[in-house]
């Protein structure tokens, strides 16, 4: 059996951003939000952001944080937010949509209503969520932002689509450039903005982007269960963060059965069961980057006393 480990690496590591990543239900809004309390109590000013469209954040920690940024009461320095995805249309039409319509419009005849038609399209949303942890991480508003991030398959396309996102824009400047004379001679007269300008800063705004995911001190720490489909995902995951470039700091895996909790026949077998895919992740992930446990606890975990009891097992 594994010996129990945790997350106290981290108390040295000081990390900037810690995202919790992995498949549905495995424990990443439990963990997330134990670790931002754990940093916060140790002093560091603390944000826990959720950008899972579906949040459960409000709910563990028994306070509503959807929209706002939110001071959580039982606890100094830390504060919390949901992204609420209406919301998070709204704010990416305000913040990029009338510089999209000024880009398309200046090569195709659209109105303002492909802004509009662009928010609803697969992705924005995501894109949009990116950027929203990118300003806080530029801002020196916090010392940790703790991201509790959308299920694997979520979180991994957004990180792709900045990948691709950053290599469409190099694209889309050089057909600028090819089709430009005779766009100028199209729009003569109109005065507007050079859309060359407007990609240009959508190049270094996916940049920041990778830099703030590739930097060092941002870690995932992939969240599993001691079952084949945990062990499955975690492959996948674990692979797909890796050569994108980001830091994973370590496996936790969640819902483990320890032997001082088997009283029952029946857990005595969940037990055996788990302990044949905890060795395929020991031997796979024990090494580098290293695996943490946390027990299957009797409740589910809600409210204060129950994050607290977790922050305890996971430090
Ligand atoms: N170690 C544990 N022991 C007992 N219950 C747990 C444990 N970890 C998590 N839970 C419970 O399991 C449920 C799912 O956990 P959680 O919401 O943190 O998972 P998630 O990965 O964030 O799920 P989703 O992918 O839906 O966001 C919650 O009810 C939580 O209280
Ligand atoms: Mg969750």
């Amino acid at each position: 059996m594994i010996g129990l480990k945790g997350l106290d690496y981290l108390d040295f590591e000081k990390p900037k951003i810690l995202a919790f990543c992995g498949k549905g239900g495995v424990g990443k809004t439990t963990c997330a939000s134990s670790t931002a309390l754990h940093f916060a109590k140790k002093g560091l000013k603390t944000l826990l952001i959720s950008s899972d469209p579906a949040p459960s954040l409000s709910d563990i920690l028994e306070v509503n944080v959807r929209g706002n940024i939110t001071p959580i009461n039982y606890c100094e320095n830390l504060n919390a937010i949901e992204l609420d995805y209406d919301l998070v249309v709204k704010r990416w039409k305000e913040k990029f949509g009338y510089e999209v319509y000024e880009v398309l419009s200046s090569f195709l005849p659209v109105g303002e209503e492909i802004i509009e038609y662009i928010a609803g399209a697969p992705g924005i949303d995501e894109e949009f969520a990116l950027s929203y942890v990118l300003d806080i991480y530029e801002s020196s508003n916090y010392d940790t932002i703790v991201w509790d991030t959308a299920p694997a398959g979520g979180t991994l396309s957004l990180i792709k689509l900045q990948d691709k996102f950053y290599k469409h824009l190099g694209e889309a400047a050089k057909l600028y450039v090819k089709v430009r004379k005779a766009l100028e001679m199209l729009t003569k007269g109109r005065a507007r903005r050079d859309p060359l300008n407007i990609i240009a800063s959508w190049e270094k705004l996916a940049e920041r982007v990778l830099n703030m995911l590739r930097d060092r001190r941002t870690h995932a720490i992939i969240v599993t269960i001691p079952e084949a489909l945990g062990v499955h995902q975690t492959e996948r995951v674990f692979k797909e963060l890796e050569a994108f470039g980001m830091y994973i700091s370590k496996i936790l895996v969640n819902y483990v059965i320890t032997e001082d909790i088997c009283v029952c026949d029946f857990h005595r077998q969940r037990a055996n069961m788990q302990k044949y895919y905890l060795n395929i992740l020991k031997n796979r992930y024990e090494k580098k980057p290293g695996l943490a446990i946390l027990p299957q606890l009797p409740r589910e975990v809600r409210g204060i006393k129950a994050i607290n009891k977790v922050e305890e097992l996971l430090f």
